[in-house]
């Protein structure tokens, strides 16, 4: 019998997971379906509810609701602990368990996809939302030397690296949190966009030589070249965007429940065709 997956978000019409997943299930030859399910604001809850009662095997989460999705599952791994969100569920044996492979998906994409290696480099992470917490912890692990994490607001950046200090795991001074207008005079190997604001236009001030000779200006958005990407480019960076994480994400998630590992190159591929 066909296993059933859906992801829910609002909104989620533009979601490309229904398609990275068939395109998975069919190099694998995995009987599944997957859907988008559109979900009212105070609705997630039923909305899971609904989709396990019906017999669905599991559900990716988007926004807004991968903390809501946090709160409700039996068991959450460590990552998504970590986090402090859950992009990934699965219905077994009459529970819900709960993990987050966004950060997984990012670490993916810059070592194998654009064969950027993270250890011992220094990393700027610009953004202390939910992005941000996301893929801190996956990021350590690979051992840079060290990582800032910039925020407008920097109360919310002291808040997150406190948050992984607490949570242990997290050597004293790998990480610090620090205002954008500290920046001048330092240069990065790596700076990852998990601000918003690219998705309207706008990106924080940067210093013009902030890259490193070689580093990787990366950006989650995908879709569109914001203007931190056109701002990187400028000033000499190889730049990303984040279609390669959600491609990895999805492969994870996909992992998780079918234990199988999907070619995730030639589906990148595939949906770069498609945009361009
Ligand atoms: P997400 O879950 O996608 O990370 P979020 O929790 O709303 O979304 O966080 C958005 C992040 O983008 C925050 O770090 C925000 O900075 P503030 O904490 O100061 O609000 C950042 N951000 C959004 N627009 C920005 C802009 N124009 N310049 C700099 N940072 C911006």
């Amino acid at each position: 019998m066909t296993d059933s997956y859906a992801v829910i978000g609002n909104p989620v019409a533009h979601s490309k997971s229904p398609q990275i997943h068939a395109e998975f299930a069919r190099q694998t030859a995995q009987d599944i379906v997957y859907t988008a399910i559109f979900c009212e604001i105070d609705a997630f809850q039923a909305t899971v509810a609904r989709f396990r009662e019906a017999g669905g095997k599991g559900v990716n989460v988007t926004l807004p609701f991968k903390h809501e999705a946090w709160n409700i599952v039996n068991h959450l791994d460590r990552r998504a602990i970590d986090a402090n969100a859950v992009n990934t569920i699965e219905f077994k044996d009459g529970q819900m368990a709960g993990y987050n492979t966004d950060g997984i998906g990012l670490v993916r994409d810059i070592k194998d996809n654009l064969q950027c290696f993270i250890k011992g480099r220094r990393i700027l992470l610009m953004g202390a939302g939910g992005a941000a917490y996301g893929v801190l912890n996956p990021l350590l692990e690979e051992q840079p030397e060290h990582v800032v994490i910039v925020n407008r607001t920097l109360e919310k950046a002291q808040q997150l690296t406190a948050h992984f200090e607490k949570n242990g795991g997290v050597a004293t001074g790998s990480i610090s949190a620090r205002p954008y207008g500290s920046l001048g005079g330092e240069r990065f190997d790596i700076v990852i966009n998990a601000t918003s604001a690219g998705l309207v236009g706008a990106m924080p001030a940067l210093p013009n030589d902030m890259f490193a000779p070689g580093a990787l200006a990366y950006d989650m958005v995908y879709g569109t070249t914001t203007p931190f990407m056109q701002f990187a480019q400028a000033h000499g960076a190889k730049v990303a965007d984040g279609l390669g994480m959600l491609v990895e994400q999805a492969a994870e998630s996909f992992y998780i429940w079918r234990k199988v590992r999907p070619q995730t190159a030639l589906v990148i591929t595939l949906l770069r065709g498609a945009a361009g």
